[in-house]
């Protein structure tokens, strides 16, 4: 089985992937972190982020053990993954990572922002996350934090609300939900809660599929 989990930034939806795949004894992809570790290659060499054929090199030569990488998950690397993420190229040079990735035993849990859309147009089941993006940066600041790190809810605020509009509005495979994803909006949800409804929605998928 093929779970896609999409949604925009600090929804929340590698840790419910991460738990999910748990659950269920699947592996687990976060797709943000290939986008990250692109965007993170460019960082460290100062090339311009906007210099698609450095990025298009960087895709290429991705190295997956790298993917553990702290730095990966801070701020400004994801910044800088959404900038990249945008070229087409770049996308293209990383489907088949990811398809491969998913199609492997004993099942899957992939999450980003194209997965029910690109990647596994034909998952078992997607789930397209969402909140408020008040509440996104709330949990964001309190994580950064409990890093070690510098963070102000206001910048952090303006950081999703921006990386939402270039997320949503590029050309190529934009951040929005597939006709057939099931909506889980788990605002007032803690991770728990959020966890509880994602098998639900599965669960009730699964239940359908045998009845039918
Ligand atoms: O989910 P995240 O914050 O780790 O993602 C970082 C950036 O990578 C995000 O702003 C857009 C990009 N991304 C993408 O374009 N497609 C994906 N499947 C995952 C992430």
């Amino acid at each position: 089985m093929i779970i896609a989990i999409d949604g925009p930034a600090a929804s929340g939806k590698g840790t419910l992937g991460k738990r999910l795949a748990h659950h269920y004894g699947y592996r687990h992809l976060d797709t943000g972190v290939i986008y990250r570790a692109v965007a993170k290659s460019l960082l460290d060499t100062g090339a311009d982020l906007n210099d698609e054929a450095r990025a298009v090199a960087a895709a290429m030569e991705l190295d997956p053990e790298k993917f553990g990488d702290p730095v990966l998950k801070t701020q400004q690397v994801g910044e800088a993954a959404s900038v990249v993420s945008a070229f087409p190229r770049v996308r293209e040079a990383l489907v088949d990572f990811q398809r491969h990735f998913a199609a492997g035993p004993p099942g899957a849990v992939l999450d980003g922002r194209d997965i029910g859309t690109v990647i596994c147009p034909d998952a078992d089941v997607k789930i397209f996350v969402i909140a408020d993006p008040k509440v996104r940066a709330r949990r964001r600041t309190l994580e950064a934090k409990a890093r070690g790190e510098e963070a102000d809810e206001a910048l952090v605020l303006a950081d999703i609300l921006a990386r939402d509009e270039r997320d949503r509005n590029r050309a190529t495979a934009p951040l929005k939900a597939a006709p057939d994803a099931h909506l889980l909006d788990n605002s007032h949800l803690d991770i728990e809660g959020g966890v509880r409804a994602a098998i639900d929605i599965i669960e009730a998928v699964r239940a359908g599929r045998q009845r039918a």
